[in-house]
């Protein structure tokens, strides 16, 4: 049966969109039952609504408490019944509340070679480390900020004259195959855990 993914994403969403189009392409047996975002003012929400996906705003700014809104969303995740939570640019550290619920069932792309480089402005770190090689990472998410079990990684060069941006962009490509990628294999039933190692079959 197609699984029912859930993405949240905080900004401009092209990895979001990278995820449509392969639903629409049939690509990937699952159906976006919702995208959920804290930024009410978010491009992610004119992808979905062009795609017809239900919105769901759970705006971080009306809330008295990061614990208000850590409820919040997770009735937003709960009332949409996922069997797939996709972080495509969540900008936020999720709490252990919707960590725990959603173990083994949530992915995060980031934009670098995890370990490396964790945290906020991957490409930055990784410029300024002047590593020759990086790369983005989709990973299932548990409560190591950036840390949890790797499903697929690609890599790009770091060439001599990049700003933040060039790089930027040029990861983004590659984060536009590995996420559709990541999210297809897990919903054909092909990911296993086993410790930190995730296996494709
Ligand atoms: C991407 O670089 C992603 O890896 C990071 O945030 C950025 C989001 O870009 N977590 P977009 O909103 O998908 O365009």
């Amino acid at each position: 049966m197609a699984k029912r993914i859930v993405v949240v994403a905080s900004g401009r969403g092209s990895n979001f969109q990278a995820v449509i189009e392969a639903l629409q392409r049939g690509s990937i047996p699952a159906v976006c039952v919702a995208l959920v975002t804290d930024n009410p003012k978010a491009y992610a929400i004119e992808r979905a609504q062009a795609a017809v996906i239900p919105v769901v705003v759970v705006d971080y700014a009306l809330f008295a408490s990061r614990e208000l809104y850590e409820q919040a969303l997770l009735e937003a995740l709960r009332k949409a019944r996922p069997d797939l939570v996709v972080l495509a640019g969540y900008m936020r550290i999720l709490g252990s509340a919707i960590v725990r619920e959603y173990a083994r069932k949530m992915i995060n792309i980031h934009p670098a070679l995890l370990p490396s480089f964790t945290g906020l402005h991957a490409q930055r770190q990784a410029l300024l480390h002047g590593v020759k090689v990086t790369g983005c990472t989709v990973h299932f998410v548990d409560e190591r900020l950036d840390g949890g079990p790797i499903i697929l990684q690609r890599c790009v060069r770091v060439m001599d004259e990049d700003d933040e941006d060039i790089l930027a962009n040029r990861i983004l490509i590659q984060e536009h195959i590995a996420l559709p990628e990541a999210v297809r294999l897990f919903c054909e039933d092909r990911l296993s855990i086993e410790g930190r190692k995730v296996k494709t079959c």
